[in-house]
């Protein structure tokens, strides 16, 4: 180990070196990487200092995606102390299924369950944390479904055909987790939206009754809370109610907005969300702790764990269930996750993460005002939250966008909106600073001037 530690903490401080000199790194293709990399598993083993040489091109080859100039995807940033969490819960290596084997590790997480869901408006909630957004969202569909169809576990939909509703921009992980959980992707009814992104109630309420009367047994209602593309909320009092009156499941997926619980004025989205049946929330987005880090929250303790646990003496050896999170638990052998944002939020506290979505908030704040000053460039929303959708009319999004990164100046991506390419510009991490923006859209408009006047091949 030794030799580990030291090596580790060399490479990690030339990659911060070489992140903020270089924190734009033009992407290189397989066959360049190939030919660069000898990255099969070898017979016989190298030594720790071939190793660590490796590890060094390899680190300066991937693209950099926790520098100030990342606002391609759903994550940024690098918070240490929960770096710092996330490399103790290696070092322990503890598999997070019972109290035997997990101890402190497994209060830890039940804090943090009981606090999230606390702030999402359930007194006691029952949870656990998964790999991601994706998997809390199939979690909570496996709970729905166990609720809308008594027995699913064991028997199945017993001739009842489920249905799941979420709106068109809800995230694709919920019609992915309809097809693997066998209710079909073509049994997901997307609802329309209005102009700023959110669902439309009425929409929502016609299509269950239409459902109901075609013999379709409605099961859950995916509500977003910070949508990927426009960053919009769905409207959870009205969404609520129908699930109420129709006794359907309701699942509010605040994978992406779920920390913006903490922002002065964007907490009032999540004033209604304790109505609702269970919550996504993703720390590994806006609270910037390292990959991965999500968790689903279900109101009713007892529920997630009448859903998932099964019988197997040689792991579940007695206690109770609700120190045994594998009896919640999609996973049998879990990395612990939640270590690494307990450490973060020890030392961020409330207010540091009150600060960050300002600061978040802030700079799209910032972006939204460059582009209205911008005659090159072109808002198609007002933002609800940290997203910016923007064109420059008449260029082409993705060259403006490869001309962007290619030069060094930022690394962003884009979406369709309004049935066009856009830019879709996120601001995820806080430590971006009001000048880089204002850089940022400086090189975008000299990018969009170029393109304009020499269009792309
Ligand atoms: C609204 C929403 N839900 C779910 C997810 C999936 O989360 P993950 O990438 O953690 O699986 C995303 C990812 O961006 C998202 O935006």
């Amino acid at each position: 180990m030794p030799q580990a530690l030291a090596t580790l903490k060399t490479l990690i401080e030339e990659h911060l070196a070489a992140e903020r000199s270089d924190p734009v790194r033009a992407l290189q293709t397989p066959e360049q990487l190939r030919a660069k990399f000898e990255l099969a598993p070898p017979e016989e083993g190298i030594p720790f200092e071939e190793l660590s040489e490796r590890l060094r091109g390899i680190m300066a080859a991937t693209p950099a995606t926790a520098s100030d100039l990342f606002f391609n995807q759903l994550y940024g940033g690098r918070d240490p102390a929960a770096f710092t969490g996330d490399v103790i819960s290696a070092v322990l290596n503890t598999s997070m299924y019972t109290y035997k084997i997990g101890g402190v590790q497994v209060l830890i997480e039940l804090a943090l369950v009981k606090r999230m869901g606390q702030m999402m408006g359930f007194p006691d909630a029952e949870g656990v944390f998964t790999p991601g957004g994706s998997l809390s969202n199939l979690a909570g569909m496996v709970v729905a479904l166990n609720q809308a169809i008594p027995g699913y576990k064991d028997h199945g939909a017993q001739g009842k055909q489920p249905r799941i509703y979420t709106s068109i921009e809800g995230h694709y992980s919920v019609p992915k987790a309809a097809g693997l959980l066998g209710v079909g992707q073509s049994n997901v009814v997307k609802i329309p939206v209005d102009g700023r992104g959110q669902m439309l109630p009425e929409a929502l309420e016609a299509a269950i009754v239409s459902d109901i009367e075609a013999g379709f047994t409605p099961a859950m209602i995916n509500a977003t809370s910070g949508t990927t593309v426009l960053g919009a909320f769905d409207p959870i009092a009205a969404i609520s109610a129908i699930a109420k009156r129709h006794n359907v499941w309701l699942h509010v997926d605040a994978a992406y907005g779920g920390t913006f619980v903490f922002h002065p004025e964007l907490k009032a989205h999540f004033a209604d969300v304790g109505l609702a049946d269970s919550v996504t929330w993703d720390a590994h987005k806006v609270m910037s702790t390292p990959l991965t880090c999500s968790v689903i929250l279900v109101k009713e303790k007892g529920l997630m764990t009448q859903a998932m646990s099964q019988s197997a003496s040689y792991l579940f050896q007695g206690g109770e269930d609700e120190f045994n999170p594998g009896t919640r638990s999609i996973q049998c052998g879990r990395r612990n996750s939640a270590l690494k944002l307990w450490c973060a939020w020890q030392v961020n506290g409330d207010a540091g993460y009150l600060a960050k979505t300002q600061s978040v908030r802030n700079n799209a704040l910032t972006a939204q005002r460059c582009i209205e000053a911008a005659p090159e460039l072109s808002l198609v929303r007002v933002p609800e939250s940290i997203n910016i959708c923007f064109d420059a009319p008449g260029v082409d999004t993705d060259a403006l966008l490869d001309a962007v990164c290619e030069s060094g100046q930022g690394m962003i991506g884009h979406a369709q909106v309004d049935g066009r390419t856009v830019v879709r510009l996120v601001f995820l991490n806080s430590d971006v600073r009001t000048e880089v923006v204002e850089r940022l859209f400086v090189a975008i408009q000299a990018q969009a001037r170029a393109l304009a006047i020499a269009p792309a091949a």
